[in-house]
């Protein structure tokens, strides 16, 4: 975190303000946020401009995180903008000491990531989400909140995992699938795309 304990959010939607308010418990005094598409205030911050104005807005004393919980549009913006992309954990996460995180990745309130997991860049673990011991998640993924993924199961780049969806252990998730709210994943994901149910199955 900087001096000035600046922080510019990227997206003032419901997302935006859930990192919003894991900023003010991370010691942020000086938030704000840039939005193609609302003007004013959230959450009682400024919304100072639109989202290329990063450029102008860029600095070495400011701190940015993406606030937009789609993975193609957080990667998008991730790769356009060279600043200071802040990791953010809420303070009642639980992450061991053997977990690696990647710049621009949030861990919200109650997630549970255990031993030697790898989180990369720009990824979401959302509310109350359990990431077991050896996963490997790439950039750009999604955990949504109560997800759970058991030991060793690697998720691939840009891959959203529904509210509430289970994924058991040792399985492999390519990049760029969507596992629907509630589903079970039982045997490993070889083809993008987007699978539900229990046990987890394509969806046509
Ligand atoms: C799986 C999902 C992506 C499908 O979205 P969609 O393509 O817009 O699908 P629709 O809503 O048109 O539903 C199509 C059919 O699939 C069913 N369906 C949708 N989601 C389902 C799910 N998670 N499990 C089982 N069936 C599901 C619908 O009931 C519908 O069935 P029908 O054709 O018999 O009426 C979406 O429903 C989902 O689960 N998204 C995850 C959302 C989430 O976790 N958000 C967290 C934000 S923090």
């Amino acid at each position: 975190m900087s001096n000035q304990n600046k922080l510019i959010i990227v997206g003032a939607g419901g997302h935006g303000k859930v990192i919003a308010d894991t900023a003010i418990k991370n010691g942020y005094t000086n938030i704000s946020f840039v939005d193609d598409h609302a003007v004013g205030e959230s959450m009682g911050f400024p919304i100072i401009g639109a989202v290329p104005e990063i450029e102008m807005l860029k600095d070495d004393q400011t701190d940015f995180v993406i606030g937009i919980g789609n993975n193609q549009t957080r990667k998008a913006i991730a790769e356009r903008y060279d600043v200071r992309w802040v990791t953010l954990i809420h303070p009642s996460a639980q992450i061991a000491t053997s977990v690696t995180l990647g710049q621009g990745t949030v861990v919200m309130a109650g997630a549970v990531i255990n031993a030697c997991a790898t989180i990369g860049d720009h990824c979401i673990i959302n509310t109350g989400a359990v990431v077991e011991h050896d996963n490997v998640i790439e950039n750009y993924v999604h955990i949504s909140p109560k997800a759970a993924l058991g030991g060793s199961v690697c998720i691939g780049e840009q891959t959203h995992v529904g509210i509430g969806a289970t994924v058991i252990n040792h399985m492999a998730i390519c990049g760029g699938c969507t596992i629907g709210a509630g589903a079970v994943v039982v045997k490993s994901i070889e083809q993008s795309g987007t699978y539900i149910g229990v046990p987890a199955q394509r969806k046509i």
